[in-house]
């Protein structure tokens, strides 16, 4: 069998390489701002796996001295669009006590992920905590869950790419975008 070509299987999209390029070198500089004034170390804990690609072009545009620290949480195991309940598949790999921590996320949907990762993070009393996320789904995001810098609020709907799987498929997409109906449940 062939390999697949990967933009073929994509209907809309939504942000292009360029756009993402230009708001990441934006939100850099707004979370830099932020963390020149702090007096201590700074910790970046993303979320893996969706947040790789966003955490290695931002941090490429931060001239902040940072440790990371990574964790994995599973919330859509398999081929699945529902969020399911936030699974922790590694644990905090680093110390974040008196730390300050921004955390890393793809996308901002239900919450249910980032306050799993809020609630490990606070039992280690990091100096502060922010989040940073690509993408929010303000339609979704419910008011006990705060997060700090956002990249982009969109629909309600499933996105793929630059850094966001379907069935941990489309990662590698350079676009986020949606895929063709008939691709997903
Ligand atoms: P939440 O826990 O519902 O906020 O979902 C957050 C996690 O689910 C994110 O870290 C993503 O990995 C995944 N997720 C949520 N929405 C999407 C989407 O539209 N496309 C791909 N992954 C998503
Ligand atoms: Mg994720």
């Amino acid at each position: 069998m062939h390999m697949a070509r990967l933009e073929a299987d994509v209907e809309t999209i939504l942000f292009r390489r360029e756009q993402i390029e230009r708001r990441v070198r934006e939100l850099a500089r707004e979370i830099a701002a932020v963390y020149e004034v702090e007096e201590g170390g700074l910790t970046l804990v993303p979320i893996l796996s969706g947040s790789i690609i966003f955490l290695a072009d931002l941090i490429r545009e931060l001239p902040v001295k940072m440790k990371i620290a990574l964790v994995q949480i599973s919330a859509y195991p398999g081929a699945t669009t529902r969020a399911g309940k936030p699974r922790t598949i590694m644990q905090l790999s680093g110390d974040v006590r008196g730390r300050h921590v921004l955390v890393v996320d793809d996308i901002f949907d239900t919450g249910g992920t980032i306050r799993a990762v809020h609630a490990m993070i606070r039992e280690h009393q990091p100096a502060s905590l922010r989040t940073a996320v690509l993408l929010r789904k303000p339609a979704k995001a419910p008011p006990d869950v705060q997060v700090d810098f956002v990249g982009f609020d969109i629909e309600d709907l499933f996105v793929v790419g630059y850094g966001l799987d379907f069935d941990d498929l489309y990662r590698n997409l350079p676009h986020i975008g949606v895929l063709r109906p008939e691709l997903m449940p």
